[in-house]
């Protein structure tokens, strides 16, 4: 039976797949060789172990991999699929869509053509735009395009920055393939609350051709803030005007949500964005006033409130002194029951993983179900929040309510089964592939039942064109 909203059809998350690359770099090992206290990666950023993809790995066959891992265990045909989409900011090409690569990979396992009558594209906009895919999929489902097929929206990437910057102490590699339908298992979404914000920045860009970014890094910890809580804004504004939450005297638009899930590029990064939020939620509330007694501190505000993002960095006693709050509000009972309750599950599988970009919002949900359902929790009817950040800038928060299915799904989720057995590379090896001194041919690991890049064309007549495998 389809599950409707008044008249409206349901969209949601169905199934998800990760594929994770079975190489890693281990984050105390890694800190030592680059003269960082090892401390400042594990607890600091909170990132343990860094996932790489091997010589033969690009973002196309990570993808691929978990599209195909979602198909084979929901026993889909590719007549099931309406939609592939692929939203990634690892981009093969400036014209040929990453979504073609994968159908090509999945029709050597189907069949040449058994896609045909699917549709899809590639969506960028840094790490927002696999939320903003899932949106336009779950909107194409709830006009009743969907003839009874499903939409696959897959979120891959490989994180990759330069030798010795800070960012490379933020890396990663991965994919996540979200099945979405009408009557989905997992996570219904929220009808009418998806809200976003969007600015023309520089805090993290890639220009063509840069296989790294440029970025400024503190710059961009503080625009990830300031947006998703301009998108909580506006979340806020349309959850109280179509009813969807109801707040009594002294409530919070937090108080309904159940649980965060937020953009990781490093898993201490969403922590950093719970405390804002609730900062900024319960700042008008009586709690707060409490709160800040037993805190010991007022709150400090910038020199300049008003102020761009560069004038507040640049005001050092305001930014120590906020630090030192922050430290102290993250420190009470407070605030560390809102973390355990409804987001520490989430961050538990980006600090083995680390950054993929566009999947960390989607690999951080997959951790929360987990962690959460080992924990004995009963999750039916509660509130999943979204908190999805891209650079360049724009947030999105969105959020959905998990359905009575969902024990079908979670029950089986192992994310350490799934990671398998794992390779850790030295220093030398991590390096050579970071600075493509391997070829393709020369990886590291023997591919097992799955997709691998075998060779990417240099004559001038098919430069670039790619091949790849199934390899059994
Ligand atoms: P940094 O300057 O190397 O590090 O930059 P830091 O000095 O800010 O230290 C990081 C944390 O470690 C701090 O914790 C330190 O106190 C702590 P906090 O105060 O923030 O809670 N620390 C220590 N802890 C224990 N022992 C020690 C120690 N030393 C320091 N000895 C930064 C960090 C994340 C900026 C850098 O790694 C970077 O540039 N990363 C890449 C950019 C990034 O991830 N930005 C995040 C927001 S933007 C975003 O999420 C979008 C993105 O995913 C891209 C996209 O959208 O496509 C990146």
């Amino acid at each position: 039976m389809r599950i409707r909203e008044g008249m409206r059809m349901a969209a949601g998350i169905d199934d998800i797949a990760i594929y994770i690359p079975k190489l890693f770099v281990d984050a105390s090992d890694f800190a030592v060789a680059r003269g960082v206290d090892p401390a400042k990666m594990q607890s600091g950023l909170g990132v343990s172990q860094m996932a790489i993809v091997d010589t033969n790995q690009d973002p196309a066959c990570l993808a691929a991999n978990a599209c195909l891992k979602v198909m084979q265990k929901n026993k889909l045909s590719p007549d099931d699929i309406g939609r592939l989409y692929v939203a990634t900011e690892s981009s093969l090409d400036e014209s040929k869509a990453m979504n073609s690569y994968v159908i090509g990979m999945l029709e050597q396992v189907y069949g040449e053509g058994s896609f045909e009558h699917c549709g899809g594209i590639e969506c960028k906009f840094a790490c927002v735009s696999g939320s903003y895919a899932l949106y336009d999929n779950a909107n194409w489902i709830r006009a009743g395009e969907a003839e009874n097929k499903s939409a696959l929206v897959v979120v891959s990437d490989i994180a990759k920055y330069d030798l010795g910057s800070s960012g490379e102490l933020t890396q990663g590699a991965g994919a996540v393939a979200m099945l979405l339908n009408d009557k989905p298992r997992l996570l219904a979404f929220d009808p009418k609350v998806t809200s976003t914000s969007i600015k023309n920045e520089y805090d993290f860009y890639r220009p063509f051709g840069k296989e790294t970014p440029i970025v400024h890094g503190q710059y961009s910890n503080l625009l990830y803030l300031i947006q998703v809580r301009n998108a909580l804004e506006a979340y806020k504004r349309k959850a109280l005007s179509t009813g969807l939450i109801k707040l009594k005297e002294g409530e919070t638009v937090l108080d309904h949500i159940d649980y965060l899930n937020m953009h990781l590029p490093y898993s201490n990064m969403g922590k950093k964005a719970l405390a804002y939020l609730v900062r900024h939620e319960w700042r008008t509330t009586p709690r707060w006033k409490k709160l800040i007694e037993k805190i010991g501190i007022e709150e400090p505000r910038p020199k300049d409130p008003r102020g761009t993002i560069e004038s507040i960095l640049a005001d050092a006693d305001y930014m120590t002194k906020d630090h030192e709050f922050t430290k102290l509000f993250t420190k009470t009972k407070e605030f560390q029951d809102v973390y355990e309750t409804k987001l520490a599950s989430s961050l538990i599988a980006s600090k083995m993983i680390g950054n993929l970009y566009t999947a960390s919002l989607y690999l951080g949900f997959r951790s929360s179900l987990e962690f959460e359902f080992q924990k004995g929790v009963e999750l039916e009817g509660k509130r999943i929040g979204f908190g999805s950040y891209g650079s360049g800038s724009s947030a999105m928060v969105f959020s959905g309510v998990i359905q009575p299915s969902y024990k079908q799904v979670v029950k089986d989720m192992n994310l350490e089964a799934e990671l398998g057995k794992r390779k850790k590379l030295s220093l030398e090896e991590y390096e050579e592939i970071h600075e493509n001194k391997r070829s393709v041919d020369d990886s590291i690991l023997e591919p097992k039942k799955e997709f691998v890049l075998v060779s990417v064309a240099t004559a001038p007549e098919s430069s670039g064109e790619r091949k790849y495998v199934f390899s059994e």
